[in-house]
This record gives structure tokens, C-alpha cells and sequence, in this order.
């Protein structure tokens, strides 16, 4: 692999994510339904749960999914960190399909709970990166995440695709178990179209998050704040900074800020506000205005105006909560990226981490 002219092994790999989730949903799309030629419909059969398991990046996706599984697919679903599912004792039903999700298909702890999940009966499912790994192999069914190698240790394009192919398998097990209207799956498929656009970087989104890090490079506590499925696409932009810049992040539900971490707030504490058009607008809103009426620095990522903001990121207007979601994606990788590469870290091998984490 080589870097194109890319500084960083991973802004390439920002930039490539449109083409790669075009190549991911590449045949698996078709005029009124999804398509997956590696399982068999009758995977859904005698199902009624869905358990993923995963760790990292790779575990935001599945949580990111597990609100898609049960508002189109109607199936409850549940998600645990492989590391912790492990060592609990968990209860498993055979009534369950077991989905694991991993880039590289060797994460220890994720192969870990791949293997219980075997042992004890249940169908399963790895969506992954790198075939002929150690999960697919393992796995009763694979679904390639088809990004291409991915060198830089912070995950970038294998949490895309992961999470387009996890809205895809949504919609695939909607439309076997007959509980999707035409309508709403037509407007699925016509939003998965044009998901590969809102992945397209302008050179004005790349400028602005350029200008911003030179600001935000000085935070020492950042909260990334969202709701629905932008809450674990905050856990992935706090991860990102974590990772790379080294500066402290967490992730938290927009909604669960007052019943404690609203107390840190004060101008040193910088609050990333992923505020949707088109999903819970105004609570969003309404959680950024209590952190803004307590003076913490705000950066809000929207595609509306929102004068109460410190700094603001104009996302395109879109019509789907999944497009918005994508094109904050980009803004929250280039920000987390810019501000390592002005901190002056190595973007593509942070320090104590490895890209595959095989010991447990
Ligand atoms: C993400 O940026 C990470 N480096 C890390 O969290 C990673 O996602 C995690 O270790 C899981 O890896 P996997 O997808 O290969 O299983």
C-alpha cells in the first residue's frame, strides 16, 4: 500500500471511504431489496434476537446497527464488548443469531465469544474485513466489509462500510420476516445510493476542520454528545481523538449529560454537538443549550444554523438521520486527524496501540 500523496496512511483512507462503501454495496443493492449472495435467507429463520459482540470501532458500528435491527427489522437486538461478554456468564438461546463484527477478524476477545457463541448452538455471523481470517473461518457465515487493506491503526473506512453493511443486513432480514412497507424501503435503498456522495470530502469541510484544530488542539476534556444512532457515532469521534491526538474524549448520550457530566461544564470543557436535522432535532438542541447556558465551548456539527455556538461545522442538508450521519462521520475523523498531525503525533502508529489486537 502506498500513500498516494496523502500524508497519512489514514487521510487516504478517509478519502477513499466513498468509493470503498460503493464497492461494499456493489450487487447487494437490487430495485426493491437487498441481496447478499454469502448467506441464505433462512439464516432470520426461527430467530427472534440479535446479539453482536465486538470491541473498538468495530463495536460502535454494531451499536450503531443495533438501533437499525430493531426500528426496520423488528428484532430485538442487544450489544456487548466481546471482552466483557466473555467472562459474565451469559445466557445464550439458541432463538439468537450471534454477529460479531471485525475489521481484522483476529481481535482475540471477539473471536473469544465467537467461539461460545458456536459452542452453545447458535447461528453465526461475522461481517468482516479480511477473508480467510480467523472469524471467518470460524463463523457459520461471513459477509466481507470489502474496504481494502487498512493500514492506519485509528479505523476509518472498515467502521463504514461495517455500518453500511449492518444497515443493509437491517433491511435484508426487514424485507424476509415480510415487515417493511414498499415505501420505507424504497427510501432505504434510494438513501443507501447516496451514501457514497455524502462521503465525498469538499475542500472546504478539509479547510474548516484544518482552522478548528488549531484551536482545539488545547482541549484538555472534550464530550462528543449525540442521540439515537449519533450517540455511538460519538463514541467513535471521541475514540478517534483518543487515539491519535491523545487528548482526553469520552462519548455520552446528549440526554445523560445532566444527570452528572454537566457538571464539568465550564469554557475549558469543549463540547462536540452532533445535532441531526432529522433526527431528535430539538432534544438535541435542548441538551447543547443547558451545556452552552453553563459556558463550555461548543463546536456544533449541523446542518442548521445554531447561533449559540462557539464554532460551527455546516453539513450538507439531506433528507435521511444515516447521510447526515455519514457526512458528520467525515468531519469528526479530518478534525481528530488534524489535530494529531498539528500535536505532531504519528496519525498511522499511535503510541501503545497496534492495528490488531490478538492477545486478550
Ligand atoms: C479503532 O480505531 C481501533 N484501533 C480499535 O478500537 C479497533 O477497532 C478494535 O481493536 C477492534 O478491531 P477489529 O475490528 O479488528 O476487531
Amino acid at each position: 500500500a502506498q500513500k498516494d500523496g496523502y500524508r497519512f496512511f489514514m487521510e487516504k483512507e478517509i478519502y477513499e471511504q466513498s468509493a470503498v462503501v460503493s464497492d461494499c454495496m456493489l450487487g447487494r443493492i437490487k430495485d426493491n431489496e437487498i441481496l447478499f449472495d454469502e448467506i441464505e435467507k433462512s439464516i432470520i429463520d426461527g430467530i427472534t434476537e440479535i446479539k453482536i459482540c465486538a470491541c473498538g470501532t468495530s463495536y460502535h458500528a454494531g451499536l450503531t446497527s443495533s438501533y437499525l435491527f430493531e426500528r426496520l427489522s423488528k428484532i430485538k437486538c442487544s450489544i456487548e464488548i466481546a471482552s466483557e461478554f466473555r467472562y459474565k456468564e451469559p445466557l445464550l438461546t439458541k432463538d439468537t443469531l450471534f454477529i460479531v463484527i471485525s475489521q481484522s477478524g483476529e481481535t482475540a476477545d471477539t473471536l473469544e465469544a465467537l467461539k461460545m457463541a458456536k459452542a452453545a448452538g447458535l447461528k453465526t455471523l461475522v461481517v468482516c474485513n479480511v477473508d480467510n481470517s480467523s472469524m471467518t473461518r470460524t463463523a457459520d457465515a461471513t459477509i466481507l466489509t470489502r474496504a481494502g487493506i487498512e493500514k492506519g491503526v485509528a479505523s476509518t473506512k472498515a467502521f463504514s462500510t461495517q455500518t453500511v453493511v449492518l444497515w443493509m443486513l437491517a433491511l435484508y432480514f426487514a424485507k424476509a420476516k415480510n415487515l417493511i412497507s414498499d415505501e420505507t424501503m424504497q427510501k432505504e435503498l434510494h438513501t443507501l445510493r447516496e451514501v457514497p456522495k455524502s462521503l465525498c470530502i469538499s475542500d472546504k469541510i478539509h479547510e474548516k476542520t484544518k482552522r478548528l484544530s488549531k484551536r482545539y488542539l488545547h482541549g484538555h476534556g472534550f464530550f462528543f454528545i449525540g442521540r439515537d444512532v449519533f450517540f455511538p457515532l460519538a463514541l467513535e469521534g471521541a475514540l478517534k481523538l483518543k487515539e491519535i491526538s491523545y487528548l482526553h474524549a469520552e462519548g455520552y448520550p446528549a440526554g445523560e449529560m445532566k444527570h452528572g457530566p454537566i457538571a464539568l461544564a465550564d469554557p475549558e470543557l469543549f463540547t462536540i454537538a452532533l445535532m441531526p436535522q432529522n433526527l431528535l432535532y430539538d432534544k438535541i438542541k435542548s441538551n447543547v443549550e443547558e451545556l452552552s447556558a453553563r459556558d463550555s465551548t461548543i463546536c456544533a456539527i449541523s446542518p442548521l444554523d445554531f447561533d449559540l455556538a462557539d464554532d460551527f461545522v455546516k453539513i450538507n442538508s439531506c433528507d435521511h438521520y444515516m447521510l447526515e450521519f455519514f457526512e458528520m462521520l467525515i468531519v469528526l475523523q479530518l478534525f481528530s486527524m488534524e489535530i494529531s498531525i498539528r500535536l505532531g503525533n504519528d496519525v498511522d502508529m499511535p503510541r501503545n496501540l497496534a492495528k490488531s489486537v490478538t492477545v486478550e
